[in-house]
């Protein structure tokens, strides 16, 4: 390819992108598709002052793509797994590019999926909603029943509890798409399971509810009924259109704030019982065990936390100069009060912009312009919420969670930027 001059002095540009993308092969979970990605180099012909050569001739006409895909030079941005971190793709979990998003929509396609069992594949008319146990009136509702109720259209982030999991003990994969990614937010449209029930009536004695997934998992979990009552969906949308069959079609469980396991998809059931149905997802897995021996259990609120999206170990400084820097914060427990970022590893705060819409339980969007004239940083991100919970430190965490838990990992993590603009993923002390 003839190369243009111009391009041949900006080394520094070339050079990062390289290492970007040798870094993220040696964790061999990277699948490029080499053939846009990497055609960096732009083609002189096609840059003012002359005419590019896609205005001299007809593009595609409506309907090559029925259903609309992102550019073919977007290629990159997708959803990621890392191979060695389970025995099989059944029982697996890839991640959301949380680095390549902007806002705090996430696109249907690149929500991060976790099965127990595959994903099942269920007709809309063959799906059913069983409510059983301690109400007045046992009932079974079609899709179509579910959605002559009074619909809610709410936008929710969903993280799993193992989000950040193997980084107890120290740094692990040098990504924002891996140590994050196990997050996503949508807006869901469903009904409000308090509306669904004024129809089955509710027992006194009613005090947990049993959701059953219909997946080849059978996906369960114990839900106390004031959560249910308080917040809780059966959605069947997600951004404007049905679910996707990797997020629970045609119907799942929202559970606002608390840990993804309990948003149990391919929703079959609800029992309702006056104790905890103590199943294997809430006793051997999702509790925390301590230095003590002991585990806890039932931590199902997702605290506040926060990630620094740009730069990242993907998205490494390419010039010197102005730059934005960009980040995500949440809280299970409402909104998202402030965000400050440290570019000297938590010596110094600046309070970051935050975006608006701010909303309860959901993503929110951070800005905050800084100057790179070419030394280190250590970049760290803060999130404080309505509650005035901050989040904390890692040893903040271990002091309480010691280091053998996996779950609900929710510290301030560090980029360290280097002298050539190259961000990993670091543990400061
Ligand atoms: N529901 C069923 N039926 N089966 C599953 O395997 N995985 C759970 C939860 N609900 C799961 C499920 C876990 S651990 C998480 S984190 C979320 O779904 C992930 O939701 P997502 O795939 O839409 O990202
Ligand atoms: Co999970």
């Amino acid at each position: 390819m003839k190369k243009n001059k111009k391009k041949e002095l900006s080394t520094f540009k070339k050079i990062n992108r390289r290492d970007l993308i040798i870094g993220a092969s040696s964790i061999g979970a990277f699948s490029l598709t080499p053939k846009k990605l990497l055609s960096e180099e732009a083609n002189p012909e096609n840059l003012p002052p002359n005419l590019p050569e896609w205005t001299q001739y007809l593009g595609d006409g409506v309907d090559v793509n029925p259903y609309g895909m992102p550019s073919e030079f977007e290629g990159h941005v997708i959803r990621r797994n890392v191979e060695w971190l389970t025995a099989s793709a059944e029982s697996s979990v890839n991640f959301t590019p949380l680095q390549d998003l902007e806002g705090i929509v996430t696109p249907n396609g690149l929500c991060f999926e976790r099965h127990h069992g595959g994903v099942s594949v269920i007709n809309p008319q063959d799906f059913r909603l069983m409510i059983n146990g301690l109400v007045d009136r046992e009932m079974i509702f079609t899709l179509d029943d579910l959605k002559r109720f009074p619909q809610t259209n709410k936008f929710y982030f969903l993280e799993c509890a193992a989000n950040g999991g193997m980084e107890w003990r120290g740094s692990q994969l040098n990504g924002c798409q891996y140590t994050f990614g196990m997050v996503h937010n949508v807006q869901y449209t469903g009904v409000k399971l308090s509306d669904l029930l004024l129809e089955t009536g509710l027992k006194e004695k009613a005090k947990w509810v049993l959701a059953e997934g219909s997946d080849s998992s059978g996906m369960t979990r114990s839900i106390p009924i004031e959560k249910i009552l308080d917040d809780c969906i059966i959605a069947w949308a997600m951004n404007g259109e049905a679910l996707r069959p990797e997020q629970g079609y045609p119907a799942r469980l929202v559970v606002p704030g608390w840990e993804g396991n309990m948003w149990v998809k391919w929703i079959r059931r609800l029992e309702f019982g006056d104790k905890p149905y103590m199943t294997r997802e809430e006793t051997s897995k999702y509790t925390d065990l301590l230095t003590s021996g002991k585990a806890r259990m039932f931590t199902w609120v997702m605290d506040a936390k926060s990630v620094i999206t740009s730069p990242s170990p993907e998205k490494p400084i390419l010039a010197k100069g102005l730059h934005q820097l960009r980040g995500l914060a949440w809280s299970g427990r409402g909104k998202i009060k402030r965000v400050d970022v440290s570019i000297d590893g938590g010596k110094n705060w600046k309070t970051a912009q935050l975006h608006s819409p701010v909303l309860s339980k959901s993503l929110t969007r951070f800005t905050l312009p800084f100057e790179w004239n070419g030394e280190e940083l250590l970049l760290q991100s803060r999130a404080i919420d309505e509650t005035n919970y901050v989040q904390p430190t890692i040893s903040e965490l271990q002091k309480i969670r010691g280091v053998n838990s996996i779950y609900h990992n929710n510290s301030i993590a560090t980029w360290l930027v280097s002298k050539n603009g190259k961000v990993d993923n670091v543990r400061l002390g």
